[in-house]
Order: structure tokens, then sequence, then C-alpha cells
């Protein structure tokens, strides 16, 4: 199998570092790599595999003679060196929204939907982090039950939003036991012991584009009829790091809570934690720094026909960002696709 030079482009990010841990646990095997960043980072120095790093500022010439951009460093970002990429060959894997609804662009979670990333034209999208650990819960039982309906609420970490909305919640909350004054800058609200309804700005249909990126990229991805019915709302809760989601699904064919537990047990990149009589059910605290999907509560949802309702929670920046990111590069060297 040939080697790939690799790029991380926004590698000085919350995403761009997580990436290059798991670079490094996937064991990927690269020729050369690199580490970009906008001006103002460039020039830090940066540990990996024990060698020292500087971390280039990014400009077009920065993609000469690479293979995979792994990029986590903005809408804007993707959008302004994309061709520059695709121009000289070299494969884009953008953690952005920039290209996620692009015909042209393949919207994938390894493991879920690897076949799209036959068709890439030079550009792989990663979904948004929401989106990304219901995959691969909701993937297992679409198979088995066919989806017709889905409602999804989400209760996603202050991390989903980048290193000064972390920073936000630890000083609000400090200003808040000291009866301090503070000033948001990442939120419209203060973060600190609230949960804030909005994730995103708002559109036409009273959704947030944060709802409306899961109802569009779930049908994407699982290759669902555009006029099958999904409904979302997405807050933001006073947690670091792993998104929760309360997830109410109705089949076309009956399916039983132990049907999913077992279904979800022998599933790729899923595990069930299943057991309310002795309180165990997966927390964020049980999800972050991991890669496993936790799936738990699951039970025969009282509203719908062949209901299920279950909870669902992971790492965000991990299978919600910097993980799939680095096993689609996986799957792109495995497969030949560069
Ligand atoms: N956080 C999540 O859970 C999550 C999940 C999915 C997707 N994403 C997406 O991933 C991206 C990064 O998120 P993040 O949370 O890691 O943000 P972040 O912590 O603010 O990091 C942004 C990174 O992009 C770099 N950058 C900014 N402007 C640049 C430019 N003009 N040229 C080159 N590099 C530039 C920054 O470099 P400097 O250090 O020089 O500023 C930094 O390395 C965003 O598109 C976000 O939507 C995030």
């Amino acid at each position: 199998m040939r080697k790939p030079n690799i790029a991380i482009l926004g590698a000085t990010g919350v995403v761009g570092r997580e990436i290059t841990k798991i670079v490094d646990e996937l064991k990927i095997d690269f020729n050369e790599i690199k580490f970009l960043s906008s001006a103002k980072s460039a020039g830090i120095k940066l540990e990996f595999q024990g060698k020292t790093y500087t971390v280039e500022e990014a400009k077009p010439e920065s993609f000469d003679g690479v293979n995979i951009v792994l990029a986590s460093a903005g809408g804007t970002t993707s959008q302004k060196f994309a061709p520059e990429i695709v121009k000289r060959g070299g494969v884009l894997i953008d953690n952005s929204s920039a290209f996620r609804m692009d015909e042209n662009v393949p919207l994938v979670i390894a493991y879920v939907n690897d076949d799209d990333l036959k068709k890439h034209k030079g550009i792989i999208a990663n979904p948004n982090c929401s989106t990304s650990q219901l995959m691969l819960v909701l993937k297992p039982l679409h198979e088995k039950a066919k989806i017709k309906r889905l409602i999804v609420s989400t209760y996603q970490a202050v991390s989903g939003a980048g290193l000064a909305a972390i920073n936000e919640l630890t000083d609000n909350t400090k200003a808040t036991l000291a009866g301090e004054e503070f000033e948001n800058k990442c939120f419209k609200k203060p973060i600190s012991f609230n949960v804030i309804p909005q994730i995103d700005v708002f559109c036409q249909n009273g959704y947030t584009k944060e709802e409306m990126k899961v109802v569009k990229e779930t049908k994407k991805i699982l290759h669902l009829p555009e006029n099958l019915p999904i409904s979302c709302t997405a807050a933001r809760v006073p947690v670091y790091n792993g998104h929760s989601e309360a997830v109410d699904i109705e089949f076309e064919n009956e399916i039983s809570p132990d049907e999913v537990r077992e279904i979800l047990k022998n599933s790729f990149g899923v595990k069930v934690i299943d057991n309310p009589d002795n309180f165990e059910y997966p927390t964020t605290r049980d999800a972050s720094g991991v890669d496993p999907v936790f799936a738990g509560r699951i039970r025969k949802n009282l509203a719908f026909n062949n209901g299920i309702s279950l909870w669902c929670v992971a790492d965000n920046l991990r299978i919600g960002a910097a993980l799939n990111t680095v096993r689609i590069c996986q799957k792109v060297i495995e497969m030949e696709l560069y």
C-alpha cells in the first residue's frame, strides 16, 4: 500500500489537536506529515511521535505534494484552500459545514456509508457532531426495521463550539460563584448553570441551523427519502465535553427493545450500557475521551407504533469530529482513493 503525505490544517485548534492524537492512535501509515494553522499560531512547536514539528501558516503552496489534508479550520478556510488542494491532486477531508450538502461531495461516517467515498472528486465531508454519533446507532437499526420517523433532542457540550467556548464555561462559572458580572462572548445567554435552546443561527422555519444539519445530514448519510419526517431540538448544556441525545424512532417493522440491545451490542463503534435497575446508563463522563458511541435507556416508545426510545452519548470531539476524520483517512488509504 502507498504511504501518503498528510497535512493537518487547523492543527492548533480543539479538533486539530484531537486529530493529531488519533493519527498516532490509529497508526496511520504516512510518508510525511505537516501541521498548518493561521498566521497567529505559526511558529509554535508541536511534539508528535517523538519528533518536534513547527506549525506553519497555511498558504496554497503548503499543499504541494500533499496527498491527504485533514482540515478543521472553519468553513471559510476550507472554502479558500479546497480548490488549491484539489488542483494539486490532494484529497480534502473536511470538518466544516462548507461542503456537507454539496451533491458532489460524499458525507461519510466510516463503517456506515464507506461506499460513498468512492464517489469523491477531491473533497470528502465529515458530518456535524450531533449527526455523527447518531449514525452508528441508527444504521444497524434501519437495516433491520427501516426508519419511518425520527425525533432527536440534543444536549450538547461546549467543546463543540471550540476552545474559546470551553474557557467561557470555566470563566462564567467562576464569575457566577463569586457573584461577579460576566460578559458572554461565545453564547447568547450565560452558559453557567444554564441550558440554552439555541445552537447556531435560526432559520426561517423556526429551527436552528444545527437542528437542520441533523435533519438533512441524516437523510444524506443513510440515503433516506427526502420526505421522511425528522425533527430535532438542539440545546447547549454546561458540560465540557460529550454530547447526549434523546432519540425517538418509529420503524416500518416491529422491533423490540431486546432486539435493539442485541443489534447494538454487535455493532461496530457502539457500546450498550443499559441496566436501569442498577442505575447503569451512559453519561457524558463515560463517553468523554473514548471512542464508542454509548446507547442506553432502550425502551418501547409509548407514542409511536413500532417505536423505540433511547439515550445516546458520545465524545463529540472524537466521533463527532476527529475520530471520524481519521477513520475516513484510514479508509481512503486502504481503499486507495487518493
Ligand atoms: N469542536 C467540535 O466539536 C467540532 C465538531 C465538528 C466540526 N467542527 C468544526 O471544526 C472546525 C474547527 O473547530 P475547533 O473547535 O477546532 O475550532 P478552534 O479550536 O477555534 O480551532 C480553529 C483552528 O483553525 C485554524 N485557523 C483559523 N483560521 C485559519 C486560517 N485562515 N488559515 C489556517 N488555519 C486557520 C486555527 O489556527 P490558529 O491557532 O492560528 O488560530 C486553529 O488551528 C470548525 O469548522 C468547526 O465547525 C468542530
